[in-house]
């Protein structure tokens, strides 16, 4: 590559007001010299007048001078505007001076920029990128050189050195959307919203954020450096935000722990504010009836709102500019300052970067008014997804276009979501808007916020511009893009080496540094081959539309069969074809003689040219609310089934919902199977779960229900403690009664009992102590883990005691678990156990008390998939929110990437899918009804991998 060494150290500009905004800006400062002129004017002819009066009362002013001196300076930082501060750094100002130089050897790097010479239209279509090999020389805090094969004699002797052995090496991550620090991890506590009004531009979340939150340290974990710590959107406007690194303390290279310290530019050049639109504000305040009731009341705070501050604004102005003229000590008061309207007075100023969280058309169009009417800039739009739907009301915003700021595919939680495309940021970026991707943490751990950056990618979005959404881009957004977000020489030292392609499923970091400064000492590495950047496969730009057929379809370029009924988790070279017709599998191999009565017919078959082409079996969602809630916010209960109740039992199958927007997407996914239990929300479901196909339109269609009895689910997690239950231990006890009850009737004849007890609670508890029926329970404890544990032995005895003489007496209970956060601390025994586990979250991140001591991952941590699989534990994989369905395939994919060969791939595909159907006892024949296959182009398990084909229902979906 080139060759760079730093010559100068680039100036602190402002990376991101686009040029075309120079004229408005010029306009401005005409129509204001006129202003102050006028003003000055009048200044004039009124100090005339009181002067004249003056002197004759001639009266002593009680001002005090000191203060009018105070405030006159004050007015000089009033009028500044973060754009430059020209400054050369020889050094970072971040930089603890303890923290010794540091070479990256052998690094495979992403600087973030296209080649030098690349035009921007070509940069724009993805030319002109590239990783390259290279070593990188840091030192106080900044790059200062980016070369291969660096001369280490020519460094200083206390030269760090870091052998990269060839991996990735990118900027630090920055997620420009995130709460950390603000809600105590494990659910304890929380400071991210401050209700007390519905307008609190005058709060900061910098005054509540805690350095000492572990989840600064596993969400820095994923390569996360930096991040624009917000206030909640509870409120309309909800305070300023700060740009905080990830670095806390002594054991991250900090001489001490403090908020300050986190602070990404001590400098402090930019000021930042969320505020939010739409939904959450009327709900909060409206429900206590104090209102915004609507959005148009939220508009009116808003435009209220910002009428105060031009008014405040406008006074100091003129206070400024009658000062400059008559001089500050004949000033008859004081300049006015207010705390309540200082920050939104700097945001007029434009000196606060504004990021709203705007969802819906509505809501984005009337902030955009706002913009125009108050003349402030809106850097970027959060959680925004609508914004594909309306490119050019953005562009209409005052001040710039503003940047969307998004999930990759969390969307249907709430109605503002619920029209929503994955495709949003390939779409976005085709209209020159930016799209950066943001974790909302806690809402998705920030930790893997580079993936919502790959699912991005994997849904259209180039790849330079999903690398850059989590890097260069958000950098820019907040006013730092000279100084974090890509390898550039003079740039701060934020630095992730990679296990894998970051935008690879399972990437992981195998270290960061923040600074220049190491910040994982004892860093855990999964052992994973070294394999080079995921090619950017730009076929993944074409959108692919569903299509159901019945015809006859022939499907080439398979090259890896993994379905248990053509050959068992192994590639068959030899099968290249596979036929479909009525949705069924008629030939998968070469089909030679197929093929050839098959062209040679008057209508030749729909044939679909893969390549790389994988032939599996269809994904299943265990203990999921699909089919049972299609937006899962709780105040949108008409679309759900609704809560289990209280006592007895309900039937999942007699809720079940078809034809939704989750469902669809599931399906499309490759998740043609759920099984779904009535449901608390989540993974804590109560009752009779079914066995059904997502792909059906009713539960009528033939095959819609495949099992309408799989198991009965109870909750064990925190969501037990309610109602008659309100402890973990009455829960357990409850529970345990019941079976015992359940052993006690076994004992009597039952032939006779009325038909009414077919829907019984205590007719399904019985089959559950007959061993006839899985018991699931949700847990995540590894405390109530052990308790079921020993629960499962405690009736396997009694059983055992009551039919001693029996066949029976061996009857164990199929004890499966859903949850299990902290399974691995109980590993061995759940194995003795023979008690199975479905992970969800598969990567849990201390969301409540009971999930606190589960596994983060690497490099903090190992993982529960493979500590469960070393311990013998059959497991599964779900997910606790609807929408994650859809990832279940990359889910095993990480827990394949993670493994160390201790997952095949096709092991790797049963962890959503066979493993599922083993441990309820689901015959496998009942699959074979429908939707029994699925056609994927690249490998499922990796990122590039694309449903092509789905079988079922006598029928085939294509994307083509
Ligand atoms: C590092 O900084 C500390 C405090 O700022 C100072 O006392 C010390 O002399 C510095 N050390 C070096 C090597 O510059
Ligand atoms: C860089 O690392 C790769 C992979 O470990 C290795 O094959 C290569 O020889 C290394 N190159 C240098 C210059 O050390
Ligand atoms: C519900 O359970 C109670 C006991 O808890 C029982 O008396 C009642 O018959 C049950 N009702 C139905 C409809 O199953
Ligand atoms: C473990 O449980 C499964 C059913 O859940 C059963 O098929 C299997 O035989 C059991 N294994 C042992 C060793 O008991």
């Amino acid at each position: 590559m080139e060759k760079h060494v730093l010559d100068g150290p680039p100036t602190y500009t402002d990376a991101t007001t686009p040029s075309p905004s120079r004229p408005w800006q010029n306009r401005r400062r005409k129509r204001r010299t006129f202003r102050i002129f006028a003003v000055v004017l009048l200044t004039y002819l009124m100090y005339c007048t009181l002067k004249i009066s003056n002197n004759a009362a001639n009266p002593v002013s009680t001002l005090s001078m000191e203060r009018l001196k105070e405030d006159y300076a004050t007015c000089s930082t009033l009028s500044s505007k973060p754009t430059e501060s020209g400054q050369q750094r020889s050094h970072n100002k971040r930089w603890v001076n303890t923290t010794r130089p540091l070479l990256i050897h052998n690094a495979t790097v992403w600087t973030g920029e296209p080649a030098a010479g690349t035009s921007e239209e070509d940069a724009r279509a993805g030319k002109g990128w590239a990783w390259v090999s290279s070593d990188v020389f840091v030192d106080r805090g900044l790059i200062w050189s980016i070369e291969s094969a660096i001369d280490k004699s020519l460094l200083p002797d206390n030269t760090e050195e870091f052998d990269a052995k060839g991996r990735q090496l990118t900027a630090g991550i920055v997620d420009m959307h995130s709460h950390a620090g603000l809600g105590a991890v494990a659910n304890l506590g929380d400071d991210t919203n401050e209700l007390s009004s519905d307008i609190t531009p005058y709060i900061r979340s910098i005054d509540g954020i805690d350095p000492l939150q572990p989840e600064i340290e596993f969400i820095k974990s994923g390569g996360v450096t930096t991040s624009l710590f917000l206030p909640g959107s509870g409120n309309n406007m909800g305070g300023e935000a700060f740009v905080l690194k990830f670095a806390v303390g002594p054991k991250s290279g900090r001489t001490e722990i403090s908020q300050q310290d986190m602070l990404a530019d001590p400098d402090k050049t930019w000021r930042y504010m969320k505020m939010a639109c739409g939904e959450n504000a009327k709900h909060v305040f409206g429900r206590v009836g104090r209102g915004p009731f609507s959005r148009l009341g939220e508009a009116w705070q808003f435009r209220h709102a910002f009428e105060q501050a031009r008014k405040y604004v406008q006074e100091q102005d003129d206070w400024c500019a009658a000062a400059d003229t008559v001089g500050v000590e004949n000033m008859a008061a004081y300049l006015r300052q207010e705390l309540e309207w200082e920050s939104l007075g700097a945001v007029l100023r434009g000196q606060v970067r504004v990021n709203t969280h705007c969802y819906t058309a509505a809501d984005l169009e009337a902030f955009v008014r706002h913009t125009n009417e108050f003349k402030f800039r809106v850097y970027a739009f959060h959680h925004a997804h609508q914004t594909y739907l309306v490119p050019e009301v953005l562009k209409r915003a005052w001040g710039g276009t503003p940047a969307a700021a998004l999930f990759a595919d969390n969307m249907y939680y709430k109605v503002e979501s619920y029209t929503a495309s994955e495709r949003a940021g390939a779409i976005l970026y085709a209209h020159n808007i930016t799209p950066t991707y943001v974790s909302d943490n806690p809402v998705l751990n920030s930790q893997h916020v580079v993936f919502e950056a790959a699912k991005a990618y994997r849904n259209g979005l180039p790849y330079h511009a999903a690398l850059a959404g989590v890097t260069s881009a958000p950098a820019g957004l907040l006013g730092l893009g000279e100084r974090i977000g890509k390898i550039k020489l003079g740039f701060d030292a934020d630095l992730v080496v990679w296990d894998s392609d970051p935008l690879s499923v399972g990437a992981t970091p195998v270290q960061v540094w923040i600074d220049g400064a190491k910040q994982f000492e004892d860093s855990i590495e999964l052992k994973k081959p070294n394999l080079p950047p995921v090619f950017p496969n730009q076929e993944l730009e074409k959108d692919l539309e569903r299509e159901d057929v019945e015809d006859t379809i022939v499907f080439t370029g398979i090259s890896h069969v993994h379905h248990n009924a053509f050959s068992k988790d192994k590639n068959d070279a030899q099968a290249t074809v596979a036929i479909v017709s009525h949705g069924k599998l008629s030939c998968v191999g070469p089909c030679t003689s197929e093929l050839e009565t098959l062209t040679s017919s008057s209508i030749p078959p729909k044939t679909i040219v893969l390549r790389n082409g994988y032939l599996t079996p269809p994904l299943t969602a265990f203990g999921t609310a699909l089919g049972l809630q299609e937006i899962d916010n709780t105040i949108t209960p008409d679309t759900h089934d609704g809560p289990p109740p209280e006592s007895n039992i309900s039937f999942a199958s007699d809720g079940l919902s078809f034809g939704g927007k989750q469902l669809a997407a599931a399906y499309a996914h490759g998740v043609t199977r759920a099984i779904s239990a009535p449901t608390h929300g989540g993974i804590d479901s109560q009752g009779i779960s079914v066995g059904f196909y997502t792909g059906a339109k009713n539960r009528l269609e033939n095959g819609a229900i495949w099992s309408p009895v799989v198991a009965l689910h109870y909750p064990l997690t925190l969501a037990a403690k309610k109602g008659k239950t309100p402890s973990t231990s009455s829960a357990v006890t409850e529970l345990k009664t019941k079976l015992l009850d359940a052993v006690d009737e076994l004992a009597k004849d039952d032939v006779m009992a009325p038909r009414k007890d077919w829907i019984q609670e205590s007719h399904y508890l019985k089959k559950i102590v007959q061993g006839e029926l899985p018991l699931v329970l949700s847990a995540h404890s590894a405390d109530t883990i052990a308790s079921i544990i020993k629960l499962k032995d405690y009736i396997e005895s009694a059983i055992a005691s009551y039919t001693s003489t029996s066949t029976t007496s061996n009857t164990k209970l199929q004890i499966v678990i859903i949850g299990g956060a902290e399974a691995h601390l109980v590993a061995t025994e759940l194995a003795a156990a023979n008690i199975s586990v479905v992970l969800a979250p598969m990567l849990p991140h201390a969301q409540s008390w009971d999930q606190r001591r589960g596994l983060t991952g690497p490099p903090l941590t190992n993982v529960s998939t493979n500590v469960l699989l070393d311990a013998g534990v059959r497991i599964g994989i779900s997910v606790d929110e609807t929408w994650e369905s859809r990832d279940l395939v990359l889910l095993a994919g990480i827990a394949y990437a993670n493994s160390e060969e201790r997952l095949s791939f096709g092991e790797a595909l049963n962890l959503v899918g066979g493993n599922i159907d083993e441990m309820l006892g689901i015959e496998k024949q009942e699959m074979t009804i429908r939707g029994e296959w699925v056609i994927w182009e690249g490998s499922p398990l990796e990122i590039c991998g694309r449903v092509r084909g789905i079988g079922g229902a006598e029928k085939t979906s294509l994307w083509t």
